[in-house]
């Protein structure tokens, strides 16, 4: 065997999170996407490397680390393992999980910021402005809003609606504003560097407006990594963090697998920090003369009660609360399904009850029952031989239903479109069910004769390969139920060995497996 792997290679990010809180369902939407997209990948056979990680340095950390008391470091290694097992608790199959405070990141940040020292992108300079410390950016007057929300007139910061702060500091800037054209041309030549649409062209319209440069260190802080060449400043929080998404395949460390493992495929990110990923990001990379990243995709703000969550706001729901009541498979299912990627979306325990018991409980769980039940009832609990022939039945509308839901699910999936992804999906789902109704087996069984034995025992395969399709086609976002689910049918392997091309093909079920209905996967929840 050779050990080139010259399958086609995924790359894909979340955001390192912030160390100054625990996680919110608002990280884990952005989590859980990056997830189902890793896994759809690897479902493909696809070699797949799949980051997360926590931001640990900057301003923000060290002062709640001051308020609780705490080192920072102290601090970062208490909150860090909180986000590790939420991702646990999730099902989150990340292949690595960086800290910025880490030395194989801290090497990386020195040799990104040598490289823009030495190509002249980086000059000393004078700064005064009004910054947000939540945000770690510096704000216009004119972008700051007053209590009513009033952009123009306050001195609140238009995200968090806290009070910036006076700063005045003598910094390392970064030339942003010589990348003007250069991010332009390269947005143009490549439109999908920044997704959805709409959202390119809020960050060509900023681009055009006119860069300026951008202060790249703080003399005034300690915690960060200190500027190789002048111990008196740290690092500013951005550029060390962004820097993550190479230091987490080698960069500053292990040459020959920067080389094989970058650029990115695409970094999931909310719309927040889409500027820094979509502009500050590739004019550094640009600047060390290294790779960009294929693309930018930015989703909206998960709303609880129609406000952005915070701990300010103390409107937070946590994971755990809706893992407890609908298990992992619901969660990921339902914020897949009822959330759609790009425009701003709401979370209501309504709604995701309601996916529970229609989507997951009705149209998946109770057509699985249906199906093993009348195969253990009908056939021994012996699974007969997928029918082949084409007479333009029942069976063949099934057929058809399937291969459009698997075709359309990949595209949509390829395209980072997970709600018509699954819309998609469900349509087989319901397919498998409609040829139950249709073709109402119990009736048949009550028949006497060869051809209504031969029709039930066509019809059972049939739905038993479909259930099948559906398990492999559902792995990526509900892993457990497909992995359950699989049970049952009890096939071999694992519903995402893949490659899917390959195991969504009809006639696969192999005849003589023993299944068994076994407890509903979903069983109906009240109110
Ligand atoms: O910005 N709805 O970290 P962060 C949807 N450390 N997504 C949400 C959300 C909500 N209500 N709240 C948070 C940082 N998110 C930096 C990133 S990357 C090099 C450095 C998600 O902890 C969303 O992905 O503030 C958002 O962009 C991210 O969490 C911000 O996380």
């Amino acid at each position: 065997m050779s050990d080139v792997d010259d399958r086609p290679y995924f790359y894909v990010t979340t955001p390192i999170y912030y160390v100054n809180d625990v996680p919110h369902i608002g990280h884990a939407y952005t989590t859980v996407a990056a997830d189902v997209l890793a896994r759809w990948h690897r479902l493909k056979g696809e070699r797949v490397f799949f980051l997360t990680g926590t931001d640990e340095h900057g301003q923000k950390i060290a002062r709640v680390a001051d308020e609780n008391g705490v080192t920072p470091q102290a601090w970062c290694d208490r909150v860090a393992p909180r986000f590790e097992e939420v991702w646990s608790l999730l099902g989150i199959s990340n292949d690595d999980f960086i800290r910025t405070t880490e030395p194989r990141h801290v090497a990386g940040v020195d040799r990104i910021l040598e490289t823009l020292h030495d190509n002249g992108d980086l000059y000393l300079g004078e700064y005064e402005g009004l910054y947000c410390v939540a945000c770690e950016a510096y704000y216009a007057p004119a972008e700051l809003v007053d209590e009513a929300g009033v952009v123009g007139g306050g001195d609140l910061c238009p995200d968090h609606k806290r009070p910036v702060e006076h700063m005045k500091d003598t910094n390392w800037f970064f030339r942003l504003s010589a990348y003007e054209e250069a991010l332009l041309d390269h947005i143009e030549a490549h439109p999908e560097f920044v997704q959805p649409e709409t959202r390119r062209n809020e960050v060509v319209a900023f681009i055009r407006s006119g860069l300026e440069d951008i202060s790249f260190s703080r003399s005034l802080i300690t915690w960060g990594v200190p500027i190789p060449w002048d111990q008196a400043q740290v690092a500013y929080v951005w550029p060390d963090a962004l820097t993550n998404y190479m230091t987490a395949v080698g960069y500053g460390t292990d040459d020959a697998r920067f080389a094989a493992d970058w650029p990115a495929t695409i970094h999931l990110v909310g719309k927040d920090i889409l500027r820094f990923h979509a502009v500050i990001w590739p004019a550094m990379l640009m600047a060390a003369g290294l790779p960009l990243p294929h693309g930018v995709f930015a989703h909206g703000f998960l709303l609880v009660g129609g406000e952005k969550m915070s701990k300010s706001r103390a409107n937070q729901i946590h994971p755990q609360e809706l893992v407890d009541a609908f298990g992992r498979d619901c969660y990921r299912y339902y914020f897949m399904r009822d959330v759609s990627f790009g425009p701003d979306g709401s979370f209501s325990w309504e709604a995701i009850l309601d996916r529970y018991n229609h989507d997951l409980a009705n149209d998946l769980g109770n057509t699985a029952s249906r199906v093993l039940n009348m195969v253990e009832r009908y056939l021994d609990g012996i699974a007969p031989a997928v029918p082949t022939d084409a007479d333009g039945d029942a069976i063949d509308r099934l057929r058809a239903a399937l291969d459009g839901a698997v075709r359309e699910y990949g595209a949509r999936l390829d395209a980072v479109d997970f709600d018509d992804a699954l819309t998609a999906l469900w349509g087989g789902v319901k397919a498998a069910n409609r040829l139950v109704e249709e073709t109402e087996p119990w009736h048949l069984a009550k028949q006497t004769g060869e051809d209504a034995r031969t029709r039930l025992r066509d019809v059972l395969g049939a739905g038993l390969e479909a259930l099948r399709i559906v398990a492999v086609l559902v792995s990526p976002v509900m892993p457990d139920a497909a992995a359950r689910l699989w049970d049952k049918l009890g096939l071999e392997g694992a519903a995402h060995d893949g490659p899917v091309d390959e195991v969504t093909a009809w006639g696969l079920f192999p005849e003589g497996t023993r299944v068994a209905k076994g407890e509903p996967l979903f069983p109906r929840k009240d109110e």
